[in-house]
C-alpha cells in the first residue's frame, strides 16, 4: 500500500507496527527502535537472521549522543561532513539501545538520511528509527517503491518518496584503537571519506569476521545468474545461443546485442550509474533470462561500490 501523507506512516509506527521508508541510498524497512514487537517483525519480514544488526536512523547530529557514547573526534568530523547523507558510523552503543537492533554488540550503527519525507517524519516522532534495507535477506535492494512491493507484497505501508537519489547503500566506518575502519563500501567513495580523515583501514571483505553482514559474500544478488567482464563483446560472442541480459556502464553493446540491455549511463558518468544500477539490476532479473552479462566499473570512487555489489551479486 503506498502512501503520501506522512502522518499515516507516523500512526503506523506509533503503533508499533513498521513502515517502509524512503531515504536518500535506498528503501529501508522502519520501526520504532524501542519497540521490541516492531522489530521483531522486521526480522521475520526480511527473513534476516538475528546475527545482522539494523541500522538507528536520527533526525539530526543532535541525537546522536541520546544513542552513542564515548564519540571519536573523528566520528564528530565526518557526522558534521556528510549528514544528513549516506554514512554510517559505529560507534559505542548506550544501554537503552537494545542487543535485539545490534545483535548483541556492543555497537550500534547511527545515520542521519537525507531525504525530504523521511526527515519530516523523523522530526514528528519522538523516538528514532531502525531500518534496514527494504528487501528480503541477501536480494537486490530496492531503490522504488514498487521494489518494495515486489519483495513484500500490497499489505505493507510504504511512504512513497519517489526513486531512491543515489541509489547505493550508505559507507559505514568503524572506529577501531584510533582506526577508522570501512566495513561497508557505499554512497560516499573511499577518497571523500580520506579527505576528511586522512587513511582508512578497509575490512570490507572479511567473511570470516562479518563485522557488517552486509559483508558476507552472497548478497544484493538477482535470481539470475550473473557473470562480470572487463570485455563485454567477446563474452557475449561465447554465449549467443542463450538468452541474455547485458548490464554496461555506457553504450557500448547496442540494442540487436542481447535480449535485454539495461545502460547505467550514456555518458559514463558514475554517479548517474550508480544511481541506475539497482534498478537496472531489478529490470534484468524480470525477464526470465539465463545470464546477465554485467561490466565491470572503473576501479575508483563510486566505481569501487559498484565492483564490490557486483562480485556479491554473483557470489552463488
Ligand atoms: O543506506 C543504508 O544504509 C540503508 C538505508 C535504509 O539506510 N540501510 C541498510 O541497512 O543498508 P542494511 O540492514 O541492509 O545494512 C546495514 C549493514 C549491515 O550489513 C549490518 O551488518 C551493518 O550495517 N551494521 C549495523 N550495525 C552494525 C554494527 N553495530 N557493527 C557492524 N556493522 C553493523
Ligand atoms: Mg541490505
Amino acid at each position: 500500500m503506498l502512501i503520501e501523507d506522512v502522518k499515516i506512516a507516523q500512526e503506523i509506527l506509533e503503533r508499533e507496527d513498521i513502515v517502509a521508508i524512503p531515504t536518500e541510498t535506498v528503501y529501508g524497512l522502519a520501526a520504532n527502535i524501542f519497540s521490541e514487537k516492531a522489530i521483531k517483525k522486521i526480522f521475520e519480514l526480511k527473513k534476516r537472521p538475528f546475527f545482522n544488526p539494523l541500522i538507528v536512523h536520527i533526525k539530526s547530529i543532535d541525537y546522536l549522543t541520546q544513542i552513542a557514547d564515548d564519540i571519536p573526534v573523528d566520528a564528530m568530523k565526518l557526522a558534521e561532513t556528510f549528514w544528513p547523507g549516506p554514512l554510517t558510523l559505529v560507534l559505542k552503543k548506550k544501554s537503552e539501545i537494545s542487543d535485539l537492533i545490534t545483535s548483541g554488540k556492543k555497537t550500534v550503527g547511527i545515520r542521519v538520511p537525507n531525504h525530504k519525507l523521511t526527515l519530516r517524519l523523523l522530526q514528528n516522532l519522538d523516538f528514532p528509527l531502525a531500518a534496514p534495507s527494504a528487501n528480503t535477506f541477501q536480494s537486490i535492494s530496492p531503490t522504488l517503491p514498487e521494489h518494495v512491493v515486489k519483495n513484500f507484497g500490497q499489505n505493507l505501508a510504504i511512504l512513497d518518496g519517489g526513486p531512491c537519489q543515489l541509489g547505493l547503500e550508505s559507507t559505514i566506518l568503524g572506529f577501531e584503537n584510533e582506526k577508522v575502519i570501512l566495513y561497508r563500501l557505499g554512497a560516499i567513495s573511499i577518497e571523500e571519506i580520506e579527505k576528511v580523515v586522512g587513511k582508512v583501514q578497509i575490512q570490507n571483505n572479511e567473511n570470516s569476521k562479518p563485522d557488517a553482514p552486509g559483508m558476507l559474500s552472497k548478497h544484493y544478488s538477482p535470481r539470475t545468474k550473473i557473470i562480470l567482464t572487463t570485455d563485454l563483446k567477446s563474452e557475449i560472442l561465447k554465449f549467443q545461443d542463450q538468452k541474455l541480459g547485458v548490464l554496461q556502464f555506457g553504450n557500448e553493446v547496442k540494442e540487436n546485442q542481447a535480449f535485454k540491455i539495461e545502460t547505467l549511463s550514456k555518458s559514463k558518468n558514475i554517479k548517474e550509474a550508480a544511481s541506475n544500477f539497482y534498478q537496472a539490476l531489478h529490470t534484468l532479473d524480470l525477464h526470465d533470462l539465463d545470464l546477465i552479462i554485467a561490466e565491470k566499473m572503473p576501479n575508483e570512487g563510486l566505481g569501487k561500490t559498484i565492483n564490490d555489489r557486483l562480485t556479491r551479486a554473483i557470489s552463488k
